[in-house]
């Protein structure tokens, strides 16, 4: 079943009640300016050339309704002592870091710069968030989003991962990673390559099919009639039962897709890549101002049942 989302963002308020944020107008991402207008109509992207043009306006527009929903949410004290640490703050890292401090919870951002270029991101995002290094982030975070190119996930700290839950959201876009020869033979997975980096870190799956606007724009709270599902992978059981955890708190219900060597199944130019978040898909891509639409777990389940190797 897919629900149209027809309305606005929810947020946690200071009782730690989810409500909706009606600050925001319109179905999911549409006129968060309060024209009540549409975005305008941008070219088409397809997921094969990533998501490109005109990400600019699009990343204004998420800073826009999620900044609205920080101020209104903050407060809410659910789970204040659970850090979230992220290494790698870009499209995907600040979205999380924003749906993570609006439920309640400590974020520690890192990147490739130095702190002080997540300056503005930290000022934006309040008390609860702060910048760090990749290793101080892996330290201090309960959960660890590892959330970087690709091409640069051999330079994660390990030591102080391990142990820990990690969260890995990678793709594999050899226009921007290079060939990987090993993911070419379809002899192993993104996040089997980022497990044997991090061989004491539990590793798992998530994040990674959905578009960083969609991701801000579905979250939804539990038992809400249009929550979306997010699938996960991993070899830990309990690693596992602490990603859905996380992925609740931040909006969403997850879908078990087995083992991280099934983690093919939600990688890119899969069925439940990006698209069953599309309000209107195009083909297997999306376009880059498509709203969003929820995707429930039986919707997830399919798609993944659908995919295919080779
Ligand atoms: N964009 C999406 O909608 C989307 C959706 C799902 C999955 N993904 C995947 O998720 C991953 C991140 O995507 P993104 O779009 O968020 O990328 P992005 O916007 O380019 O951001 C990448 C972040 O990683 C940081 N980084 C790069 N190398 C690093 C290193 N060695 N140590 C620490 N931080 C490092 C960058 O910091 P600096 O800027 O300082 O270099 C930047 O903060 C990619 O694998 C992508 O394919 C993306």
């Amino acid at each position: 079943m897919r629900v149209h989302a027809d309305a606005g963002p929810w947020l946690l308020d200071t009782e730690g009640r989810w409500r909706r944020d009606t600050e925001v107008t319109g179905p999911g991402m549409e006129a968060p300016d309060g024209t009540g207008g549409r975005l305008p109509r941008s070219p088409t992207v397809s997921c094969r050339h990533g998501f490109v043009q005109p990400l600019r306006q699009r990343r204004r527009k998420v800073r826009q309704a999620l900044g609205r929903r920080n101020r209104a949410g903050t407060g809410a004290a659910v789970i204040s002592m659970s850090t979230l640490g992220l290494i790698g703050s870009g499209h995907i890292g600040s979205t999380l870091a924003r749906l993570g401090v609006a439920a309640g919870l400590e974020v520690v951002l890192s990147n490739s710069r130095g702190p002080e270029t997540l300056a503005d991101l930290v000022a934006e995002l309040g008390p609860r968030a702060r910048a760090a290094t990749p290793a101080e982030a892996a330290a201090a975070g309960d959960w660890v989003v590892v959330t970087v190119p690709l091409k640069n996930y051999r330079q994660v700290p390990v030591a102080p991962l391990a142990g820990k839950v990690v969260l890995d959201t990678n793709n594999y876009y050899p226009e921007r990673d290079g060939q990987i020869a090993e993911l070419d033979a379809e002899e192993t997975t993104t996040s089997e390559l980022l497990q044997r980096h991090l061989p004491d870190a539990k590793v798992v799956k998530a994040f990674n099919n959905i578009f960083f606007a969609h991701l801000a724009a579905l979250a939804r709270p539990s038992g809400a009639v249009d929550r979306s599902a997010l699938p996960i992978a991993g070899d830990d059981p309990e690693a596992k039962a602490a990603a859905t955890r996380l992925i609740d708190l931040l909006g969403y219900d997850a879908v078990d897709a087995g083992p991280l060597g099934d983690s093919w199944r939600f990688q890119r130019d899969t069925p439940a890549y990006v698209v069953p978040y599309a309000k209107n898909p195009q083909g297997r891509g999306i376009s880059v101002d498509d709203p969003g639409v929820s995707a429930d777990a039986a919707t997830v389940r399919a798609a993944l049942a659908a995919a295919q190797r080779g």
